[in-house]
């Protein structure tokens, strides 16, 4: 059964707001190097666009996490699936999210790798609910979209899975 799919940001504002990000990064991290962490399967869309309008030198790692609890309310516990291939160590972390929610995943995340000693750590997200923020003390460095509460799919967000292919953002219509 097919779902309709309202769009909320076309493609060609995505990529234009994505490129304006990647021009900010680029120029907050001159002479140095960013380390990007992208938050697996979300935030591999977003994470591709993005590093390929950086220009200062990137490194990429990829980790995989998952929230306990039941349907769709997170629990807070954050379970590490697929962790980093390489330490942090002095290096200028970047983490890539697709969308920032209750800012449980965040929040724990950064308590996680703040611990293996990076020169620092900060956030970068295609889309944040701010209205739906929980742990208030996530702070998000940079924004490409701050959305109303509504359920989005696409530019790697998916629905049960699908839709992490659209290249806009849309909402599902119930
Ligand atoms: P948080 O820990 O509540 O901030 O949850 C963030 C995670 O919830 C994201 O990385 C997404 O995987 C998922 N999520 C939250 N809102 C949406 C949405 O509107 N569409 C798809 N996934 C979402
Ligand atoms: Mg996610």
């Amino acid at each position: 059964m097919e779902d309709k799919i309202r769009i909320l940001l076309p493609e060609d504002e995505v990529d234009a707001r994505v490129e304006e990000i990647g021009k900010q990064i680029s120029a907050d991290y001159a002479g140095k190097a960013v380390h990007l962490i992208c938050i697996l399967k979300g935030g591999v869309f977003f994470t591709c666009e993005l590093a390929k309008r950086i220009t200062v030198p990137v490194s990429l790692d990829f980790m995989c996490v998952s929230s306990y609890g039941a349907g769709t309310k997170s629990s807070g516990i954050v379970k590490i699936v697929k962790d980093l291939d390489e330490p942090l160590d002095g290096k200028h972390v970047l983490i890539v999210e697709d969308i920032i929610d209750s800012g449980r995943t965040l929040s724990y995340l950064t308590e996680v790798l703040k611990q293996r000693g990076p020169a620092d750590i900060k956030i970068c997200t295609l889309l944040d609910k701010p209205s739906r923020r929980v742990k208030k003390e996530v702070k998000v460095d940079y924004t490409c979209f701050s959305i109303p509460d509504e359920f989005v799919v696409g530019y790697g967000l998916d629905y049960d899975q699908k839709y992490r292919n659209l290249p806009y953002i849309g909402v599902v219509e119930v």
